[in-house]
């Protein structure tokens, strides 16, 4: 039993310090795979997206237009803004990339362990239902790969390069 719950941990650990080096060719098989995405799923994935307030933070300029950004330039990343608080300086990541590496299956198992440093709220991704993670997935590889990676987390004591904004966290 200990063994299990220990690899079971190992697994997630990796899933989470690692998303960039899982293997996005097997991902990609088995999206093809996949049974065809239905335009219901898609139109769930995109309300998900949207009442998520996923494009606040990883879609740069999405809070300054309210809301008044291209649907094809959603959730590219907050880059090259800046999240700067007493953790640092984190940069929202492009979600269009980071589904690349996984299957609908391996995003469900992810989006409900990840807990990426503030100010991502991680606690309403684990609290989604895995129905409703999977149209998320699904959505957004339909929005496609496209943009740059996000800009890399800055350690507290180095000063970021602007643009960012400084955020409190309140406890
Ligand atoms: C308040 C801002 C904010 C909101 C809202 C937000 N995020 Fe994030 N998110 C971030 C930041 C900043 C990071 C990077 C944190 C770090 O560097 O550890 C991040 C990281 C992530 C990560 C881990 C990095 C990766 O791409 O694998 C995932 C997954 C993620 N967010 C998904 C979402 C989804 C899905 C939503 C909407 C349901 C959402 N986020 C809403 C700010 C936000």
């Amino acid at each position: 039993m200990h063994k299990n719950a220990l690899s079971v941990l190992a697994a997630g650990v990796t899933l989470a310090l690692a998303p960039g080096i899982a293997n996005s060719a097997k991902a990609g098989k088995s999206a093809h795979a996949s049974k065809v995405v239905s335009s219901k799923q898609l139109e769930r994935g995109r309300y998900m997206v949207l009442t998520g307030h996923c494009n606040n933070c990883h879609t740069y300029g999405y809070s300054s237009k309210q809301g008044n950004v291209p649907e094809k330039d959603w959730l590219l990343g907050s880059s090259p803004l800046g999240f700067r608080g007493p953790w640092g300086t984190t940069y929202a990541s492009n979600l269009r990339l980071t589904v690349r590496n996984f299957t609908a299956e391996q995003w469900v198992k992810y989006a409900k362990s990840v807990k990426p440093r503030p100010p991502m709220p991680w606690w309403p991704l684990r609290d989604t239902t895995e129905q409703d993670l999977a149209a998320m997935y699904q959505y957004i590889r339909h929005l496609g790969p496209a943009g740059e990676p996000a800009r890399d987390y800055v350690p507290p004591d180095k000063e970021p390069k602007p643009p960012y904004e400084t955020r409190r966290l309140v406890q």
